[in-house]
């Protein structure tokens, strides 16, 4: 399932932007323009989906610091709204997720002050017509039973709660539980860390890994799951020979730990253990990890993956981009002009220019539907 558009309103630097999406999706521009926002709103989305919402926004620093700053237009008191829409291609489906969230009201005894306080919600599912399966204003829950009938949810939602997630965890509802699954599976990788004590370093548990775990942890067992489960690593040992000039990665079958090694063509005889790699070489191979592991992710996010890369890596990372844009959607935040080009020649994206209007992001060209003006 793709993410056709996304929605957001109020949040940091979005004041209100709609956006269709891509296969691929390439964002370039200037520093503090709202890049990462961007993808911080679905990421949101995710949290809602999870039960973490108001965890993830006490965490990044509470309510008043993620609502807009800037005047707001209409009136009411200002929420953070997010949409997402997803298709299911194959079963020309869609399905039309949004939440609304706002501060505590002062006299209001509920929640804590950090939290956001969940106002709205709704799933809608489109086949041809659209229908909702799923309501909630304020602690009020209504839900589409299995006869196909609107029914109040017996059990009322705290104001820091998702309907979505509380549903979703019930079981009964097989549309809510495919929404949640294609959400779930979405992932962000942020960056790696690659200091001496980096996940990325350490070994780590013989435990069959078909996707990387967004700060890396899993990596080596991710490499062991495509040599030892699946025996096929043509593209990961393309992408290591093209970015290393023709090193190879080995990876033993696993005993308790999985691990792994990289030869280089300088030194043949000589195994070099992750502790022994440069910061640009384990970033790289994260990458790999996370582009061209056994099972990839339908989404996937890379914020500034060219970090610490010098620019002769950036084909084999484009190449790897490319090779997983086959099965997943992909989203790249990106400042180099190198990367944006070489992926635009695989993929055949133009990339977006994010800009700021009087403080808020927009991207240079976009309508206000979110379509781009050359109807890309
Ligand atoms: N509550 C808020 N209201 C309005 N703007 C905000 C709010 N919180 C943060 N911002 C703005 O958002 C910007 C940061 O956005 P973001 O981190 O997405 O930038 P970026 O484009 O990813 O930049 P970089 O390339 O440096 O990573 C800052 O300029 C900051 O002023
Ligand atoms: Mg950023």
């Amino acid at each position: 399932m793709q993410i056709r558009s996304m929605f957001a309103a109020n949040y940091r630097s979005l004041k209100s932007i709609r956006m269709d999406m891509a296969g691929v999706n390439l964002f370039i521009g200037e520093n503090g323009v709202g890049k990462s926002n961007l993808y911080r709103a679905l990421q949101l989305v995710q949290a809602a989906v999870r039960g973490r919402l108001a965890y993830e926004i006490a965490r990044e620093g509470g309510m008043a610091s993620a609502l807009w700053s800037g005047r707001s237009t209409g009136s009411g008191p200002v929420r953070i709204k997010l949409d997402v829409e997803l298709l299911d291609g194959e079963r020309a489906l869609s399905f039309l997720y949004r939440v609304e969230a706002g501060l505590r009201p002062r006299e209001a005894a509920a929640g804590f002050a950090f939290e956001p306080q969940v106002k709205e919600e709704e799933l809608r599912v489109d086949a041809g017509r659209s229908a909702t399966m799923m309501k909630r204003k304020g602690p009020l829950i209504s839900v589409r039973n299995t006869a196909g009938r609107m029914e109040e949810y017996p059990e009322q939602a705290l104001t820091s709660e998702t309907a979505i997630a509380l549903l979703g965890d019930a079981g009964h509802y097989p549309e809510i539980g495919t929404f949640r699954r294609a959400v779930d599976g979405w992932r962000f990788f942020h960056g790696f860390r690659t200091d001496r004590d980096s996940p990325l370093r350490s070994s780590c548990l013989a435990v069959t890994a078909t996707m990387l775990d967004e700060d890396g942890s899993n990596l080596a067992a991710v490499f062991a799951t495509l040599v030892h489960t699946r025996q096929d690593t043509v593209d990961l040992d393309r992408a290591v020979a093209d970015a290393f000039g023709g090193a190879r990665l080995i990876v033993p079958n696993p005993q308790e730990f999985a691990e792994f090694s990289v030869v280089f063509s300088d030194f043949p005889q000589r195994q070099f253990s992750p502790r022994e790699l440069s910061d640009g070489q384990m970033r790289f191979l994260a990458l790999a990890g996370a582009l061209l592991s056994y099972r990839r992710p339908r989404f996937i996010a890379l914020n500034e993956p060219e970090t610490s890369l010098h620019p002769d890596m950036l084909p084999a990372l484009a190449e790897m981009i490319a090779t997983a844009s086959a099965d997943s959607q992909i989203w790249i935040v990106t400042h180099s002009e190198i990367l944006a080009a070489e992926i635009q020649k695989r993929c055949g994206t133009r990339p977006m220019r994010v800009i700021r209007n009087d403080g808020a992001t927009w991207i240079e060209g976009m309508r206000l539907t979110g379509m781009m003006d050359d109807g890309d």
